[in-house]
């Protein structure tokens, strides 16, 4: 069982990390205002959504099974606040900042419309840390980071991150001037009330 957990909360940990890929590339996507391959832009930007909401719900096992893991040595509060483990303070602290990173992008995009678009794409904008900062505590915590298939999972989504932002920052990278993309919203929450 504690063999179970372990595993469990290190494989969520890389799954997290493959969709929060997806989740940057499909967010600029969606900013671009462009379809894709196979994806009209309507669809670009439910995918990301969909994935954010996926992203979450890895995330919440991954924290959630390592919580109960003897080995990780972590309580409630060091999954929220920084650098307050009792093991790996500095790697796992990485960890809960890019959680604490992206449950404000979730809070701030389910309230946007209370908040208004700048503010809400204001903190968006720490999409590009929270990225970098999820991939640091993976690869300096991580059991798995030294070996062939983490190193590879870890170059392509590098390679990733790093093709979509060159092209967000290039001259090829037409924006949608206009209304601003939809909120990512987690879908089952759209028509609540
Ligand atoms: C955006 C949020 C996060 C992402 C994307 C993420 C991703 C990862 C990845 C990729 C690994 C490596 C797994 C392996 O090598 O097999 C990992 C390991 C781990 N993570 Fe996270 N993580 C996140 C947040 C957190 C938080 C908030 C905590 C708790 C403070 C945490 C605790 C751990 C622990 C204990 C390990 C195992 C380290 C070891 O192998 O010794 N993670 N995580």
């Amino acid at each position: 069982m504690i063999n179970a957990l372990w595993y469990l909360g290190r494989g969520t940990g890389v799954v997290s990390l493959v969709l929060l890929t997806l989740v940057v590339g499909l967010g600029i996507a969606t900013r671009s205002g462009r379809p894709l391959p196979g994806l009209p832009r309507f669809a670009v930007t439910a995918v990301h959504r969909s994935a954010s909401l996926l992203a979450v719900a890895f995330l919440v096992v991954h924290v959630g099974t390592l919580l109960f893991d003897p080995y990780a040595q972590l309580d409630v509060l060091s999954l929220v606040v920084p650098f307050t483990a009792a093991a790996q303070p500095f790697w796992y602290g990485l960890g809960a900042l890019a959680l604490d990173l992206i449950l404000a992008l979730v809070a701030t995009s389910l309230l946007r419309d209370r908040i208004g678009p700048r503010i809400w794409r204001g903190i968006h904008w720490a999409a590009y840390a929270a990225w970098p900062i999820a991939l640091a505590h993976g690869l300096g915590s991580g059991r798995d980071a030294g070996t062939g298939w983490m190193l590879t999972t870890t170059g392509l989504c590098v390679a990733a991150v790093l093709g979509a932002v060159g092209w967000r920052v290039s001259d090829r990278f037409a924006e949608v001037r206009g209304p601003a993309p939809a909120p990512v919203v987690p879908a089952p929450l759209i028509g609540v009330r």
